[in-house]
């Protein structure tokens, strides 16, 4: 499954002519499949931070906007594995965010936080 995603991805920047290279470009598509399946049920298809699922727990706090940059730029590579590793309620933040030691490789870690990065303008 991964090697035909590498595949595909690698045929796509070959296609559109992007500065990404093929491993790196491998790693996003990785990451945005992740995000779609674990994440964008609280942080929104979009990164938005608008999921249904925050609304369906009626949940007090509302992650950042992937998208914004100046916001996302508080958070570095590190912050980010940590809350993903360690979930919310570890780093003070809350618990709402789940944990997802023993439940994503760090590989998959890298991939998601590689996506969040891209969404950044
Ligand atoms: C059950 C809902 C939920 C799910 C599922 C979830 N998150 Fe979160 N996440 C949150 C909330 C709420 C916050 C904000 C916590 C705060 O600010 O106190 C957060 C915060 C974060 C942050 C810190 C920056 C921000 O957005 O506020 C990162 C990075 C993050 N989550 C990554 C992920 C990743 C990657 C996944 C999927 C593997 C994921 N989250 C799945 C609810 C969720």
């Amino acid at each position: 499954m991964k090697s035909v995603l590498r595949i595909l991805t690698f045929l796509l920047v070959a296609l559109l002519g992007s500065p990404l290279s093929p491993a790196a470009a491998a790693e996003l598509a990785a990451g945005a499949k992740l995000a779609a399946q674990r994440c964008a049920k609280c942080h929104g298809k979009t990164g938005a931070g608008d999921g249904p699922g925050l609304k369906k727990i009626n949940a007090d706090v509302v992650p950042v906007d992937w998208r914004n940059r100046a916001l996302m730029a508080k958070w570095s590579d590190e912050a980010m594995g940590r809350i993903i590793r360690e979930g919310g309620k570890a780093v003070g933040k809350s618990d709402v965010m789940p944990r997802y030691r023993g439940k994503l490789t760090d590989a998959q870690i890298e991939d998601l936080i590689t996506f969040i990065r891209s969404l950044a303008r």
